[in-house]
């Protein structure tokens, strides 16, 4: 069923499009792989909040790696309530130093790919051993440029979601699944 809210003269409609059991599916599987993959590695695991704080709580469960460590960091972009301007900006900064480290950035969405394109780079500069991006969705209809993703959860259309994390002007993040955002006038 569709959730139908009317704020400030429009009415917002959210059509369930990945349900709590699909996501939760996916993120097993997702979990097994990360955890394949780093075994015995001393492994930063890096929230981008606030968009990824709910898929960062469950695939964190979903992992084995004894020797993982939890950190966060905040971004903000530009632009409208649907649009990337490209400018990025460090509003939260990591609480620890990740020198030789691996570094798993756990992200929302990589929509144009700048954002994850400006974290790498600034990542890079404090010398991790490593550095891989685990995104839940990836939306390569908007691609800018080519960032390299290293665990996708789902490849969706150029369409705004929201929920599990994904806000539309800081609301719907609360919503236990994910449904793409449509708009009508009153
Ligand atoms: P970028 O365009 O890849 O730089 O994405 C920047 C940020 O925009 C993401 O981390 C999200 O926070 C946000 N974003 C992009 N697409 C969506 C969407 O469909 N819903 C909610 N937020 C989005
Ligand atoms: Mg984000």
């Amino acid at each position: 069923m569709d959730l139908v809210t009317r704020h400030e003269g429009r009415v917002e409609r959210v059509k369930p499009l990945l349900s709590e059991e699909q996501i939760a599916t996916r993120i097993r599987e997702l979990g097994a792989e990360i955890t394949r993959d780093y075994k015995d590695e001393k492994v930063v695991a890096v929230a981008v909040l606030k968009g990824s704080i709910m898929f960062y709580a469950d695939l964190l469960r979903s992992l084995e790696i004894p020797g993982l460590t939890c950190d966060f960091l905040g971004l903000s972009s530009y632009g409208s309530r649907t649009t990337t301007s490209g400018v990025v900006r460090l509003t939260t900064d990591l609480s620890n130093a990740v020198e030789g480290r691996h570094l798993l950035i756990i992200e929302d969405i990589v929509d144009t790919g700048l954002t994850m394109q400006y974290l790498i780079e600034n990542m890079e500069t404090r010398k991790p051993a490593s550095v891989r991006i685990c995104t839940l969705l990836h939306k390569p209809a908007n691609e800018r440029v080519k960032v390299p993703l290293d665990y996708v959860g789902f490849t969706i259309g150029n369409e705004f979601v929201v929920g599990y994390g994904l806000d539309y002007g800081e609301r719907y993040r609360q919503l236990p699944y994910i449904g793409l955002m449509s708009f009508e006038d009153l």
